[in-house]
């Protein structure tokens, strides 16, 4: 393997979970200010499924998703999260986990739900990794068995968050909104182009998705005003 090659594949596992690990971080309170933005977004109905987009690749979406689905976990709901982006996972790398089953499996009927599913070191969440990666993503996404699998895991769980891949490559994340209660759509500071993210927000929309919020990442602390407000200038 070349080096720059296995440099890309130690980054990808090498995922480390900064709500699991520093809970008492300001990035830790960050996920938690998300968390009840969240439940504070939709009062009226209920939100039980939500999905993490954003327009473009690695901006942020799985990492995101993991630290969501951890700080809902902390808050005493009992939370699945589900590896939906079955072109490229890494829940299982960021959890340390086997991705010989998950949801591909279940979706072909080579698997249970319960048989799939594995518990983490995060008291109350447990994941389903993607599986063994399909050819066809799309058609087991937007497949009955997919309805099916989010319906039974609501009678299981109380909160169910799934990571997908990005909306202007693939239409997964659009088939997946339809059949969740939100959206949290991802923007990545100084990366995520302004066009790119209205054009994401529009297909979501036609898709029938409630975006929920928008989550700004990688924004740098520099940068912000608050910084330069507590840093006493
Ligand atoms: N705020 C951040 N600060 C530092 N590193 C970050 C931040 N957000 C994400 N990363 C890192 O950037 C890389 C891409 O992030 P992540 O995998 O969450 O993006 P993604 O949108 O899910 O990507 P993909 O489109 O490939 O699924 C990862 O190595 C992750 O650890
Ligand atoms: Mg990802």
């Amino acid at each position: 393997m070349a080096r720059k090659d296995r440099k890309k594949l130690v980054q990808l596992q090498n995922r480390s979970l900064i709500s699991m690990t520093t809970p008492k971080s300001p990035i830790a309170e960050q996920f938690r200010t998300i968390r009840t933005n969240i439940q504070f977004s939709n009062v009226d109905e209920e939100l039980q499924t939500m999905i993490v987009t954003s327009s473009g690749p690695a901006e942020g979406k799985s990492t995101t998703t993991a630290n969501l689905a951890v700080v809902f976990a902390q808050q005493g709901k009992k939370v699945l999260l589900i590896d939906s982006d079955l072109r490229k996972p890494t829940v299982h790398y960021t959890f340390r986990k086997e991705n010989h089953i998950g949801l591909s499996n279940v979706l072909t009927r080579q698997s249970t739900l319960e048989e799939a599913v594995t518990t983490t070191e995060q008291e109350n969440l447990w994941v389903l990794p993607s599986g063994p990666i399909p050819p066809n993503p799309s058609e087991l996404l937007g497949s009955r068995g997919m309805q099916m699998l989010i319906e039974h895991a609501k009678n299981e769980y109380d909160v169910i968050v799934l990571d997908t891949p990005p909306v202007l490559a693939v239409t997964d994340a659009q088939v997946l909104a339809n059949l969740a209660d939100g959206v949290v759509l991802v923007v990545s500071s100084g990366k995520t182009e302004i066009d790119a993210a209205k054009k994401a927000k529009e297909l979501l929309e036609s898709a029938k998705a409630k975006i929920l919020g928008v989550v700004l990442n990688n924004k740098k602390v520099q940068d912000s005003q608050y910084y330069y407000y507590y840093g006493g200038k």
